[in-house]
């Protein structure tokens, strides 16, 4: 396997000491010995924060399905590339060699072109987790077309929002998925969509619930009639290093969400050297991520880190809970896997449930546990380690973002140590730092702070598409020449980091990031809603669930207060997503307020969290009397 393997404590604390002493030299041997190039860098790297700009490997051309792909194809033709498990248990495994997705991927490319779609232009991919997904994504990368992957349980008016803030020339979806024991009509989601979108000019549609759906002439056609059409081999274009490879949107603190630019030779470069670090993947392993490739973790780690290093990728149709919540373990004990990789809002929901799920099955094929998404508790870390590693089994409590591209701060199994709770040590390449709230930075063990990375690493998101502005103003101004990540953290005794939680308007509700301002903001287009605000409290298995004050308009109070509450969650459902819903919705007189008119977050959260007797001063605030009001008919 590849030689970049880290193997012991002494080797982890020598390469991490070249990464920050010689961070060019580093990159530029990992890149030169395990990747092929068409052409190799001038330069490995050309940065400057206060711009922002960051530029790795430039000079270098690659195509990333040829690492992805083509190179594996004399040694490990044979070898199952994905393992594609079925929604319904009943339904045949799917194994893709990787000779499989090679002419897979070259037909779909070839459909593409065949419609039109050129390098650099975007692409929209709405699809259920089917085969469909990564073969779509990798097909836009084989042509230099940029995917922008929308996951598939956002609303229509999510879906439009983002395919027009790129231009997307064209969607690709499917007639309907399934989840569990529904069907999803995604393509009835993506034709009201497209009402709003006049750039797309067509749909491709892969055929996977038969369901009976509309086509539209001249702008819909089926996936697998074009896929039969097209020729079986697609020459890769080309990419210099810091092409776009892919945008991808996550919530942010305005309504609008970020659609985050990845670029091509230092996102492949990061994803696979970190895959093989952080799950020590070995030649003949099988590795199963439990997330949608619509989030950054499917990209990083079902899609491009894996298939990088030529490994055996699960994908996963279904849910944990269906037919029952032994679903996942029983994949474990059929597919014999070996690193397992899922969010701790699953593992809470499955150790809510009773031991006997996991009865009967045998889960000692798992060398490697993973977790990702947000923090994991005590409790659950424990569950997993006990329940399903047997105490054999490191657990990597990997922390990274949308934004970073690949995991940043993570222990690697069987080198560095675990700690629960704790995402422990930065990888290497990535120097962590801790700011106070006054932008001085915090020096020695033992605190905690605005955590940010000082140097840049090869898969960190270079813009924000259409909008760098927002993207300097976001990452690079609270604390100036470093990239401020939005998360709190501490550094205990060892140096070790545990993350907080987030210190933005961002909230993380079963591992999915959302923004409060554009909950609010499809709040507030409800006729009889006057103002609203959201905030976090923390949930059993979600970690944190939505608590929304909204003050109603005087024409609402003839309405009967449920029914306005499902109103208001219908709303978010359709201009979001069902992820977006609010768990508690307390009616208010009125929000408080600064004297400058903002509103008074600090004092709503803590009141929803059950914390009323520590409000601090309230004094100062425009309305102090409407705090009274709301912790009396606090839910
Ligand atoms: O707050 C951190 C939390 O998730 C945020 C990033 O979310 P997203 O861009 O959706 O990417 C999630 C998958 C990489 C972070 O800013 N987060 C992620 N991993 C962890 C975490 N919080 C604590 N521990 C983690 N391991």
């Amino acid at each position: 396997m590849s030689d970049y393997q880290i193997k012991g404590f002494a080797a982890y604390k020598s390469t991490y000491q070249k990464s920050v002493k010689e961070p060019e030299a580093f990159w530029d041997e990992i890149a030169s010995e395990n990747f092929v190039w068409q052409k190799k860098w001038d330069t490995v790297l050309d940065w400057d924060f206060s711009k922002p700009e960051v530029k790795w490997f430039e000079g270098a051309q690659l195509n990333i399905t040829e690492n992805c792909i083509d190179r594996h194809l004399e040694t490990r033709g044979d070898k199952t590339a994905i393992l594609f498990e079925p929604n319904d248990p009943s339904e045949a495994t799917q194994h893709i060699t990787y000779n499989e997705l090679s002419e897979r991927v070259n037909r779909f490319a070839n459909v593409l072109k065949s419609n039109g779609i050129t390098k650099g232009d975007r692409v929209c991919i709405y699809l259920p987790m089917i085969p469909e997904l990564a073969v779509s994504v990798l097909a836009c990368a084989r042509i230099g077309a940029i995917h922008s992957v929308v996951f598939a349980g956002f609303s229509s008016t999510a879906l439009s929002t983002r395919i027009n803030d790129s231009d997307c020339k064209m969607v690709i979806t499917s007639d309907g998925s399934y989840r569990g024991e529904k069907t999803i009509d995604l393509k009835g989601i993506v034709d009201e969509a497209l009402q709003e979108c006049s750039v797309v000019e067509t749909v491709l549609v892969a055929k996977r619930i038969n369901s009976d759906i509309q086509m539209k002439e001249g702008r819909d056609k089926w996936l697998q009639l074009e896929l039969g059409a097209a020729s079986a081999f697609c020459k890769p274009e080309m990419m210099d290093a810091e092409d776009p490879l892919f945008i991808l949107y996550t919530s942010g603190s305005t309504g609008m969400p970020k659609g985050m630019v990845h670029t091509t030779a230092g996102y492949m470069v990061y994803t696979a050297y970190t895959f093989s670090n952080v799950f020590q993947y070995q030649e003949n392993d099988v590795y199963w991520c439990t997330a949608d490739i619509g989030w950054i973790t499917g990209h990083s780690y079902i899609v491009y880190g894996p298939l990088a290093n030529g490994a055996t990728t699960v994908i996963f149709e279904g849910t944990p809970s269906y037919p029952d919540c032994g679903r996942f373990w029983a994949i474990v004990e059929k597919h014999k896997v070996n690193q397992f990789y899922t969010a701790p809002t699953a593992i809470r929901a499955l150790a809510k449930e009773s031991l006997d799920n996991l009865e009967g099955y045998d889960l000692s094929s798992l060398k490697v546990l993973g977790t990702v998404g947000e923090p994991i508790n005590e409790e659950a870390w424990h569950w997993y380690d006990e329940n399903i590693g047997k105490k054999k089994c490191p657990i990597v409590d990997t922390w990274w973002q949308t934004e970073t591209g690949g995991i940043l701060i993570s222990p690697i199994p069987n080198c560095t140590e675990t700690k629960p709770t704790y995402a422990t040590l930065p990888l290497p390449g990535t120097q962590p730092a801790l700011f106070d709230e006054n932008g001085v930075e915090l020096e020695g063990n033992n605190l905690e702070g605005s955590l940010c990375i000082k140097y840049p690493w090869p898969s960190m998101a270079r813009t924000i598409w259409g909008n760098h502005n927002r993207y300097r103003e976001t990452y690079f101004s609270a604390f100036p020449g470093t990239y401020f990540t939005g998360d709190g953290a501490l550094r205990d005794g060892d140096g070790f980091y545990r993350i907080t939680g987030r210190v933005d308007d961002v909230i993380i509700v079963s591992g999915h990031n959302l923004g409060t301002a554009p909950i609010e903001d499809a709040i507030n287009e409800h006729p009889l809603v006057a103002e609203s605000a959201i905030v976090g409290f923390p949930h059993d298995i979600k970690g944190s669930a939505l608590y929304g004050y909204v003050t109603l308009k005087e024409k609402a109070l003839s309405r009967n207060p449920d029914d306005l509450r499902l109103e208001i969650n219908q709303m978010i459902a359709d201009l979001i997503g069902l992820i977006a819903k609010l768990d508690k919705i307390q009616f208010t007189n009125g929000l408080p307020k600064t004297r400058s008119g903002k509103i008074m977050r600090r004092i709503l959260r803590k009141i929803a969290c059950g914390e009323v007797d520590n409000l601090g001063d309230i004094s100062t605030l425009l309305n102090p009397e409407v705090v009274e009001d709301i912790k009396e008919n606090v839910i």
